[in-house]
């Protein structure tokens, strides 16, 4: 008999190797029971687990729903100004109603909504405060849709800061997701693409988990992630490179010609989705960048929802994140939608940058 997918509990040929594999749900159950800070956790990331699996589902079946497209009469913009998408809504949705759910959420932020959103809302129920605040970029790429390339989601949790100083305290839906990169509890993304994998951080090594089947588990196949110390590629749209400060130009020069301390050669390879260029730089090493231009100073990836999550991922597998001057976890952010440039990724790739701008050029 011919199978579309592997054979699962239930049918006569399970496999036997199968049920020994770890999963996602059981990773966070035994390291929240075992970190006391963690505790709660469990069940807001059961709630991301299956945000990810339901907008995995509406990424698949985009263009048959005709859920592809613009979204409002095509004129909707987010507070940023760009232009939403149908998906971009849905996905925003569905992540918000998934972490507030559980009832272990305050609020939470997004790169969608103009002000962070108050789980109490979300849930109708006045009285209600959790415990952690979290920030999100429900549809990373969006503009790969229609295309049908990879898209992305990225998460990440605070705890609440004034927990530590007072219960009573009043409470101020900015002061958690002000904070540097370098509190977050936990971060991570779900990459959709050839398969779905989400991987996670909480905050002691980087694990990926690939969706066994639609609706099924998240297996682990990427055990503690460790991103080489030196890459071969580099994921950077070159587009704007002659509103770069020359530096940068300089820099991409060496990368290209493998003129760094390491003389290795990078290839570029860009798929325009910022979860999938740092997913292929985790796995293989090298660097994604979005630098800032003349006209854009400070590029375009969000510090927030964006920078810091991903910043987290690539530090705790060994890589190294900055805006050239400065390491991105440790940047006390101004506003929530502020946007920062990254240079991220392979150790030595990334203090070749760090040494030619000390040097200057
Ligand atoms: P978003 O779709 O969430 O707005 O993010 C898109 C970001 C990032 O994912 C990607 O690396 C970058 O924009 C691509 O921008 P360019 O098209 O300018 O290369
Ligand atoms: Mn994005
Ligand atoms: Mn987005």
């Amino acid at each position: 008999m011919l199978m579309d997918e592997p054979p699962h509990e239930g049918t006569t040929s399970w496999s036997p190797a199968l049920s020994r594999q770890k999963t996602l749900s059981r990773y966070v159950e035994v390291e929240t029971w075992k970190r006391r800070e963690l505790t709660d956790l469990q069940p807001v990331m059961s709630g991301i687990e299956s945000a990810c699996r339901g907008i995995a589902t509406l990424v698949r079946r985009a263009q048959c729903d005709e859920i592809a497209g613009l979204h409002g009469s095509g004129g909707d913009t987010n507070v940023q100004g760009e232009v939403q998408k149908v998906m971009d809504v849905l996905a925003n949705n569905i992540l918000a109603a998934s972490m507030c759910a559980p009832g272990k959420m305050d609020y939470v932020a997004s790169e969608e909504e103009e002000e962070p959103t108050y789980c109490s809302v979300v849930l109708q129920n006045a009285a209600f405060r959790g415990e952690y605040a979290g920030v999100f970029d429900p549809l990373d790429g969006s503009s790969n849709i229609e295309a049908g390339l990879p898209v992305g989601t990225i998460f990440g949790i605070y705890r609440r800061p004034e927990l530590n100083m007072s219960p009573n305290r009043a409470r101020d839906p900015l002061e958690a997701i002000m904070q540097p990169g370098s509190k977050l509890l936990a971060s991570g993304y779900c990459l959709y693409g050839g398969q779905t994998i989400l991987v996670l951080t909480l905050g002691q090594g980087v694990h990926g988990f690939t969706l066994a089947k639609p609706g099924g588990d998240f297996v682990l196949t990427h055990p503690d992630m460790r991103i080489p110390d030196r890459g071969r590629l580099y994921a950077i749209n070159e587009g704007p490179s002659l509103q770069w400060d020359p530096r940068i130009a300089e820099y991409v020069r060496r990368l290209k010609l493998g003129e760094g301390a390491g003389n290795v050669p990078h290839r570029t390879a860009y798929v325009g989705a910022m979860v999938a260029d740092v997913h292929r730089v985790l796995v293989e090493g090298g660097v994604y960048a979005y630098p800032g231009t003349e006209s854009a100073p400070s590029g375009k990836i969000r510090l927030l929802y964006e920078a810091n999550p991903m910043s987290m991922l690539v530090e705790q597998a060994g890589g190294l994140s900055t805006t050239g001057t400065a390491r991105i976890l440790d940047l006390r952010p101004s506003s929530v939608h502020q946007r920062v440039p990254i240079f991220i990724g392979s150790k030595e790739d990334i203090q070749d940058l760090q040494a030619l701008l000390k040097e200057g050029v």
